[in-house]
């Protein structure tokens, strides 16, 4: 599989992919309705990237939060942030961890399954890592929700990639109940992403998402320029604000 080179991303990530305070917010309390613990929880945040969501993990749940992630420079952008000394930062390959058993009560990787070769792998490991009890959560963009979304519309090179790549909702529950978690379900949420039309127009610029720098600068300006025009022309265009994005849950539970 071709990899996205998280090397380049890093200095553009958050630059693309600000997140919003209410946004922030209601991830946060999809991670506490589904993971059920309290404060003080030992919780890794797996691909954690730029620490978007390990930092209020620890400071607005209250939890011990471990962020792992295999791309050193994504790290060092996370370190640099407010609040970065609340985690515990790690320079880890999901596909090979190195915490002992029972290490966690709750795992969480978002945007990350797309990126490693054995999803099952890494979710046998994070069951192995987990605590008894103990959650999984998955928060990704299935393919079903993608399809039609701006990236793919204007950029249609990023369809074959993403297709090969990104799983759908059923795809990523079967692969938790096939890894041994029990109770596994999903929850789709409709959010808004981008304040503007520009700001998305911004983000894309910068190659917010990894599949546009996987294809080629000619397809890629080709598809901006596609972009850009269909925005002068519906600048009000709600479609070009909103994401849909699934949290699948899965419980190790005793046995
Ligand atoms: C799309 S970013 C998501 C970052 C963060 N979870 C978020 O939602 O903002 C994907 C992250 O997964 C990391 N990643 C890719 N393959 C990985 C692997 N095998 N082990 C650990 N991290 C990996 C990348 O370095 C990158 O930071």
């Amino acid at each position: 599989m071709k990899k996205a080179d998280y090397r380049r991303i890093a200095p553009f990530y958050d630059q693309g992919r600000a997140i919003s305070d209410q946004n922030i917010e209601l991830w946060l309390d999809l991670i506490k309705e589904f993971s059920e613990v309290s404060s003080g929880a030992r919780v890794l945040d797996l691909g954690c990237g730029t620490g978007r969501f390990t930092i209020p993990m620890a400071t607005r749940l209250g939890f011990s939060v471990t962020g792992a992630d295999s791309s050193r420079e994504m790290l060092a952008k996370a370190k640099e942030k407010d609040d970065a000394d609340t985690v515990a930062w790690s320079c880890q390959d999901a596909e090979h961890l190195t915490y002992p058993n029972d290490s966690f009560d709750v795992v969480f990787a978002s945007h990350l399954f797309h990126h490693v070769d054995s999803p099952l792998r890494v979710l046998r490991e994070c069951r192995r890592m987990l605590r008894n009890p103990g959650v999984m959560l998955v928060r990704y963009g299935a393919i079903e929700h993608n399809r039609n979304d701006v990236e793919h519309t204007f950029f249609p090179e990023t369809l074959a990639i993403d297709e090969a790549r990104i799983p759908g909702v059923r795809t990523v529950e079967s692969w938790l109940t096939n890894t041994g978690f029990a109770g596994v379900r999903s929850k789709e949420v409709v959010q808004q992403s981008y304040e503007t039309s520009v700001v998305h127009l911004n983000a894309v610029r910068v190659k917010h998402t990894s599949v546009l720098t996987m294809i080629t600068q000619e397809a890629f300006e080709k598809g901006l320029g596609r972009l850009e025009q269909h925005i002068k022309n519906h600048p009000d265009d709600k479609w070009l604000l909103m994401d849909t994005i699934t949290m699948t849950a899965g419980y190790k539970t005793a046995t």
